[in-house]
């Protein structure tokens, strides 16, 4: 077998090694080589002095990080950006609990309530409904890996940067995505839409529900009558939506929706929650290749979350963030305490509320629309001659208040504020608007903090 890997000049490798015992060989150009010295090491594999030049400092070991020996800083802050957003204390409790395994019952009953709070959060009976660990971008990832195969038509809405970073997922899955333009600030209409499917018969339509990047969120009825239509896929992004407004999955005909769960849920970053219908469960399991990701994919995945027949038991697919699961567990809860027709109620309230203190400050929204506007993330066109960064820093730095400012194609445009989860609030609101104003009498006077 040495002859048939390296002929005559491995055997002449082979004798040199054996030649130096304890030193390393190294091969230098095609036949010929030098050697070096190895050191010697010990059962564990370490070098044998290592250890004791270690302890007594004589040894290259990098220092210690100086930060690290200070105790945390983690300052209260108050987040009306587009998300994350604050966590209710009775979240944030859950999530310092003590771990237990991923394996144990009680996580498996932590894991059955959470697909129950999310069957009644996207209103669907869905059994494939369950949670990916990972940000919303991953559960963006785990819609199109899943549904899409090479060659695959899908088409995508994009009037923002969500629409544009499905676009860039589905070219590097290998599959054919269609752009369906909108301007920014704008949504598509149901003819819009249609005509896009008539022309291009795309297996999968994807939309964007709550376009943070611009403001927008895009009407949903009738579209998945559409796709019934055109033999298509309907796939939602709700990210910065899910929550805040009414949405109704199993009624609006959508087959694949996503959401994220530091935005009106209310947890921490971290957890997408995934719910496929069965027109997509069926595509994916008469699928003609296999799912190119083992993390996201849902024939396996499904089984660690128990899916589908509850006698078939489940098996370890990966560790999830277990701690993150205790604190969507309880921002569930509390959303099922409130109820979601008060959840959202409390959200549109928030946000006419803020759009009212805009109007007051003489500011303008950026969507002209009204019945395009999203409520839980409201975009305001910076003011001729602000310096948006300036405004954005005085709130930070005076009140520790997170606004955000445009991303995509409102960079430098607008200002955008989250109404979310428990800071949908008519106080949380009135701060942000307080110290709005400040900010934007600071920027005027063009001032130094
Ligand atoms: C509509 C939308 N989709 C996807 C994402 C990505 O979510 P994440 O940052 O959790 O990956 C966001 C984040 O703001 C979003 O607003």
């Amino acid at each position: 077998m040495l002859r048939n890997i390296c002929g005559t000049a491995y055997r002449s490798i082979f004798y040199q090694r054996k030649a130096y015992a304890n030193s390393s060989a190294v091969l230098v150009g095609k036949l010929g080589f030098a050697h070096s010295t190895q050191p010697a090491v010990d059962s564990q594999g370490i070098e044998t002095n290592r250890m004791s030049q270690v302890a007594n400092g004589q040894t290259g070991l990098l220092p210690p990080p100086k930060g690290l020996v200070a105790p945390i800083n983690v300052p209260q802050k108050l987040l009306m950006g587009p998300g994350p957003t604050n966590v209710s204390p009775r979240v944030q409790q859950a999530s310092g609990l003590q771990l237990i395994g991923h394996m144990h019952a009680e996580t498996f009953q932590i894991m059955d309530e959470i697909k129950a709070g999310m069957q009644y959060a996207f209103q669907t009976k869905n059994q494939w409904t369950l949670v990916i660990s990972g940000p919303g971008h991953l559960g963006m990832e785990a819609v199109l890996v899943n549904l899409l195969e090479p060659g695959d038509k899908v088409l995508i809405g994009v009037n923002g940067l969500w629409g544009k970073r499905a676009v860039d997922l589905a070219n590097r899955l290998g599959a054919s995505p269609l752009a369906l333009e909108q301007e920014a600030g704008k949504s598509l209409s149901l003819d819009e839409i249609e005509q896009g499917l008539s022309k291009h018969k795309p297996k999968v339509l994807f939309l964007v529900h709550s376009e943070s990047s611009t403001g927008v969120m895009q009407p949903l009825v009738g579209v998945g009558d559409l796709c019934r239509k055109y033999d298509c896929l309907l796939v939602v992004d709700t990210v910065a939506s899910l929550g805040g407004v009414p949405f109704f999955m199993d009624d609006w005909k959508i087959d694949a929706v996503y959401t994220g769960s530091q935005k009106v849920i209310g947890a921490p970053p971290g957890l997408a929650p995934i719910s496929f219908g069965p027109r997509a469960v069926e595509a994916i399991k008469s699928r003609k290749s296999p799912v190119k990701s083992y993390l996201l994919n849902m024939n396996e995945l499904t089984i660690q979350w128990q899916c589908g027949d509850p006698s078939i038991p489940r098996i370890y697919h990966h560790t999830p963030p277990v701690n993150l699961f205790y604190a969507l567990r309880e921002a569930l809860a509390e959303l099922t305490e409130e109820g979601l027709e008060n959840v959202w109620k409390r959200h549109a309230e928030a946000s006419a509320r803020l759009h009212a203190g805009i109007r007051s400050l003489g500011l303008k929204l950026f969507v002209q629309n009204e019945s395009d506007r999203l409520p839980t993330v409201t975009t305001i066109l910076v003011p001729e001659g602000i310096d948006w960064k300036k405004v954005i820093q005085y709130l930070m730095e005076k009140h520790k208040i997170e606004i955000a400012g445009g991303l995509g194609p409102t960079v430098g445009k607008v200002f955008r504020i989250g109404v979310l989860g428990c800071n949908a609030t008519p106080e949380k609101v009135d701060r942000v608007l307080q110290a709005l104003k400040e900010g934007l009498e600071f920027a005027k006077l063009q001032g130094h903090l």
